[in-house]
């Protein structure tokens, strides 16, 4: 079970061009591709003449042909067309989803279209700024997504799994907890490492005079998106109380797609506000990414195998788990209110 009526990113939007792309979201097939005038569309994978994914089909302007028989469809999901009869048989239609194209993700609305609001879709102008550089990419992991979410919303991992790629001084970050908060809409978990020496990535890119500040700064927002600010300043120059200025950041971003109970489209965005035009930063920024956070997805997956190969059997829970068990305890409620305000609908129908 998942929650439906939100927003989730399909895809990343330079990803979708007028090809059909298939996906399996919240346990639906679903195919996109955008119309002539590049406007996304998203319908079920399915024609409703004998089955066929309509993402083996082709984009003709505005319509999808399927790709057995050749019925047509617009981008409502109605059948406008069946080749070789004038009439089109009532009820010929597909279900479609409400998307929209916005900061460089193709966001779809599973649930009641009537409820999809554009106005609730995240802000997230950093992926799509002139002020910032990203680099993105997608992993596909076989895994329940709340195990990605766990991971994220913990830092003390990055000690041991990213041992090789990001982690700074070990015996520095694994004594230092964070601090797990929980707002109205949202879990925040925040970590700072005072006067300590610029971990790797940061000190070839910041140019700092000696030691730093260091932050990392995690919110959670449900369903499934996390965004950590990570950056450093020069040590003493203000960033613990908010002055940020003598530093650089990277918004590491985290749009988590629940496909089916056991997997999940990982799409991760980093974007920084320093050497906007430098392609080595860039390249680095890229390969490290997915470097990283395959080491995550690796992880992740053998752990989900580990559990249901033992389920039921106890596990015990320690500091780090607070914002992460927070994150779930608020997920769950507000999965159970979804399914009781859709209880009498159902019912009545
Ligand atoms: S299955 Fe699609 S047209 Fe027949
Ligand atoms: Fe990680």
């Amino acid at each position: 079970m998942f929650l439906k009526n939100t927003w989730y990113c399909a895809m990343w939007s330079p990803d979708l061009g007028d090809a059909p792309v298939a996906k399996t979201l919240l346990d639906t097939p679903v195919v996109l591709w955008r119309e002539a005038g590049g406007a996304p569309v998203a319908l079920e994978d399915r024609c409703c003449h004998r089955s066929l994914p309509l993402s083996l089909g082709k984009v003709i302007g505005h319509r999808m042909q399927c790709g057995y028989h050749g019925l047509e469809f617009d981008r409502t999901g109605a059948c406008v067309r069946v080749p070789g009869q004038a009439h089109v048989p009532p009820g010929a239609r597909v279900r479609s989803f409400p998307v929209v194209d916005r900061w460089n993700v193709i966001w779809i609305w599973m649930g009641d279209p009537a409820e999809a609001d554009p106005a609730a879709i995240p802000a997230l102008f950093w992926l799509k700024d002139p002020g910032w550089a990203a680099v993105r990419g997608t992993i596909p992991m076989k895994a329940h997504f709340q195990l990605l979410v766990d991971n994220l919303l913990d830092f003390t991992h990055v000690s041991y799994l990213h041992s090789r790629t990001i982690s700074g001084d070990a015996a520095i970050e694994s004594r230092i907890i964070g601090q797990a908060t929980r707002e109205e809409n949202a879990v925040r978990f925040d970590r700072w490492m005072l006067n300590i020496p610029p971990p790797p990535m940061f000190k070839a890119a910041g140019e700092f005079k000696g030691h730093v500040d260091r932050w990392q700064l995690a919110r959670w927002t449900p369903p499934s998106t996390v965004v950590l600010d990570i950056g450093c300043a020069d040590a003493g120059t203000g960033a613990p109380e908010g002055d940020r200025r003598r530093g650089i950041s990277i918004w590491s971003t985290h749009l988590i797609t629940p496909s089916t109970e056991r997997a999940t489209y990982y799409n991760w965005c980093y974007a920084r506000n320093f050497r906007l035009d430098d392609a080595a930063a860039t390249d680095l920024l890229q390969k490290g990414g997915h470097q990283t956070f395959t080491e995550d997805t690796e992880a992740i997956e053998i752990q989900q195998a580990n559990l249901d190969r033992s389920a039921g059997a106890p596990l015990v829970d320690i500091n780090i788990d607070n914002a992460p068990l927070q994150a779930r305890r608020m997920y769950a409620r507000l999965l159970e209110a979804e399914r009781a305000t859709a209880g009498p609908a159902r019912a009545a129908e």
